[in-house]
């Protein structure tokens, strides 16, 4: 089958993190966002896309920081109070039933509840007509200690992160499965060595 070029989610599963961000009168956002994607090994940076009309961008561009708070599957059921356009004087952990986690390093909060939060300041807008892709400079990383087995390695079947694809209708929600297999990043390179662990 020969799917729509823009139907790309329908074959890439994404994750559905949230955004959380305050505006600068101080009401709180929080908002589902799926593009998204760390850049490269070993940089401290963290990129998504969003679209002009974002409650979520304006507040970045006011404050220069935002939360990326990446959620279990119990989720599911704020995806949907998050992603309705509400108006931007809406406190949106009110009305999505969720408390706050402060930040350690930014004023904007994360979400309690999540399996990790990143901790992220502005780096760099690429702006165009209708959307921009915001680059963040993750200040600090941090995740539940019990989501994590041995070598910092995410237990899938603690964690269960929420993930979408998407089809011709609508959103359908996963969770990812372990193959169990496992390759060193030195396996690689010829050398056998990984320049990034041996350098960093
Ligand atoms: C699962 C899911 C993923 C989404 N991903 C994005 C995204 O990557 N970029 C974007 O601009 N909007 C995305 N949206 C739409 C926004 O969440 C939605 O427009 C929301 O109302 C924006 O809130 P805000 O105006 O408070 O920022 C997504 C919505 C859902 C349900």
């Amino acid at each position: 089958m020969i799917l729509k070029p823009f139907m790309r989610e329908g074959v890439m599963p994404l994750p559905v993190s949230f955004i959380s961000t305050v505006s600068k009168e101080g009401v709180r956002n929080i908002a589902p966002y799926s593009c998204i994607m760390p850049v490269l090994r070993p940089l401290d940076l963290i990129c998504f896309a969003s679209a002009e009309k974002r409650d979520t961008l304006k507040n970045i561009r006011e404050t220069g920081e935002f939360v990326i708070n990446l959620a279990g599957v119990d989720f599911e059921e704020k995806v949907i109070p998050t992603a309705r356009a509400n108006a931007p004087e809406i406190d949106e952990y009110d009305l999505a039933g969720l408390e706050e986690k402060p930040s350690h390093t930014i004023k904007a909060p994360g979400i309690m509840g999540c399996y990790a939060w990143m901790e992220c300041r502005l780096e760099k807008e690429f702006k165009e007509e209708r959307y921009s892709l915001v680059m963040g400079k993750v200040l600090r990383l941090e995740v539940k200690d019990e989501v994590l087995d041995h070598d910092h390695h995410l237990n899938p079947f603690v964690a269960n992160p929420l993930m979408m694809t998407g089809s011709k209708n609508g959103m359908h929600f996963c969770t990812i499965r372990e193959t169990n297999g496992f390759e060193p990043f030195a396996s690689m390179f010829p050398t056998g060595v990984d320049p990034v662990t041996t350098t960093g």
